[in-house]
C-alpha cells in the first residue's frame, strides 16, 4: 500500500476564474466565511502536531485560486521552513502569478502547477468565464515569470474536453519540444460541473497519446511524479508530457494523499464526503492536540475503504463541494 504522505492544503475556496468543468454556470456558491478559515497559525499547528508526525512530508497549496489568499507568501515561508517538509507546491491558475513568482520562490516555493486550457485566448476565456481577451495573455505572463524565477519542474495542466479544447492537443504537447516543462492532459471527470460532462462527456487519454505518437513518436518517460499522473516523452524533446487517468485507469487504490479544506474539513477521498473530520471546530474547541491526532491517525487507516473506486462505477457521488471548494 502506498504511504499516506502528501497533504492538499486548500488556502481559500474562492476562485477569480469560473472554469467550465470546475463550477457550474451561474453557480451561487456557498462559501466559508472569512473567519472560518484556518488562520496561518492553525495550519502551522496542524502540521506540526498532527500531521508531520502522522508522516505527512509532502504539502500542496491549492485553491480555489491560493493566491488570492493575501497572506500566501507568508503561508509558504512558513512551511517550507518546517525541516520535515521536503516538498511544497502549489496548483494556481497564475493570473496573478506574474507579480507574484519572484516572491514565492524567495519564500521557499519551488514546484508549481498552472492550469492551461487552450493557447487560443478565445477559447481560453470561454473556458474560463468572463469576459475579454486578455486573461490568457495575463497567465501566459504568469507562466512565463515562474520559468523565468526558475520554478521546477513547471507543469501545465489541461483538462481535455471534447468539442472545446480537444483539436489544441498537440499544439500544446508542442510545448515540451523546446521546453523543459511537464504538459499534463486530464481526463475530464464528473465533478463540477454535471451538465457539461453529460453533455460532452470525456476523452480518454490513449487516444490522446496516439494522435501525438503518430506525429512524433511517444516513449515512456523515466520520470515519476508523486502524483496520479502517468509521464511520457516525444522523443528528443526537452520536457515531458503527462495523463491524468481517473476515468479510463482509475488510479484511487494507489492514492497517497488528503486534503484538507480552507474551513478545515480533512477529507480523505476528493470523490466522496465519508470520513470527513472537522479540525478547526476540533481546534477551536480546545480539544487536546492529541486526541485530534489519534482521530486522523484513524482515519488514515479508513482511508483505503473510503476511497472512491471510479473504476466500479464511472461516475461520482454525491456531493456539496465543487472542485474549486475543494482544490481539485
Ligand atoms: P504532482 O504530481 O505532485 O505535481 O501533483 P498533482 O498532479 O497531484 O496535482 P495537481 O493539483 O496538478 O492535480 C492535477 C489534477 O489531478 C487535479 O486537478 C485532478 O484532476 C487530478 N487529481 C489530483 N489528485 C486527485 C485525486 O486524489 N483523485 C482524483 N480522482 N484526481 C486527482
Ligand atoms: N475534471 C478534471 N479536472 C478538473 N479540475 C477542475 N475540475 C476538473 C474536472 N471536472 C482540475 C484543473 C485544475 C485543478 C485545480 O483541478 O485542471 O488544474
Ligand atoms: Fe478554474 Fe481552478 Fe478556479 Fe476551478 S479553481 S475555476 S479550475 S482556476
Amino acid at each position: 500500500m502506498n504511504p499516506i504522505d502528501y497533504l492538499r492544503i486548500s488556502l481559500i475556496d474562492r476562485c477569480n476564474f469560473q472554469c467550465v468543468y470546475c463550477m457550474p454556470e451561474g453557480a451561487d456558491l456557498d462559501y466559508a466565511l472569512r473567519e472560518h478559515w484556518l488562520s496561518q497559525a492553525e495550519i502551522l499547528q496542524l502540521l506540526q502536531t498532527v500531521f508531520i508526525p502522522l508522516g505527512f512530508r509532502k504539502f500542496r497549496l491549492t485553491g480555489g485560486e491560493p493566491l488570492l489568499r493575501p497572506d500566501v507568501v507568508k503561508l509558504v515561508a512558513a512551511i517550507a521552513q518546517l525541516p520535515e517538509t521536503q516538498d511544497l507546491a502549489m496548483t494556481t491558475n497564475a493570473y496573478k502569478l506574474a507579480d507574484m513568482a519572484e516572491d514565492l520562490y524567495q519564500a521557499g516555493l519551488r514546484r508549481i502547477n498552472i492550469s492551461l486550457d487552450s493557447l487560443q485566448p478565445d477559447t481560453f476565456q470561454k473556458i474560463i468565464g468572463g469576459r475579454g481577451r486578455s486573461r490568457w495573455h495575463q497567465v501566459w505572463a504568469g507562466i512565463q515569470a515562474a520559468h523565468r524565477v526558475g520554478f521546477s519542474p513547471l507543469k501545465l495542466n489541461v483538462v481535455v474536453i471534447p468539442g472545446v479544447n480537444d483539436s489544441e492537443v498537440l499544439d500544446l504537447a508542442a510545448l515540451t519540444l523546446d521546453r523543459a516543462w511537464h504538459v499534463r492532459f486530464i481526463e475530464f471527470m464528473p465533478i463540477g460541473n454535471d451538465d457539461l460532462f453529460t453533455h460532452k462527456g470525456w476523452i480518454d487519454s490513449e487516444s490522446l497519446r496516439q494522435q501525438i505518437r503518430d506525429r512524433w513518436g511517444l516513449a515512456e518517460s523515466a520520470v515519476r511524479g508523486n502524483g496520479p499522473a502517468d509521464v511520457f516523452q516525444i522523443p528528443g524533446a526537452k520536457g515531458t508530457v503527462g495523463f491524468i487517468s481517473q476515468m479510463s485507469d482509475c488510479f484511487c487504490d494507489r492514492c497517497n494523499r488528503m486534503r484538507l479544506s480552507a474551513d478545515g474539513w480533512l477529507r480523505p477521498c476528493l470523490l466522496n464526503e465519508t470520513g470527513q473530520i472537522n479540525l478547526r471546530q476540533a481546534l477551536r474547541q480546545g480539544q487536546p492536540l492529541a486526541d485530534i491526532r489519534a482521530q486522523v491517525a484513524e482515519l488514515l487507516a479508513a482511508k483505503p475503504d473510503i476511497n472512491f473506486k471510479m473504476r466500479d462505477s464511472g461516475t461520482t457521488g454525491a456531493y456539496s463541494r465543487t472542485m474549486s471548494q475543494i482544490g481539485g
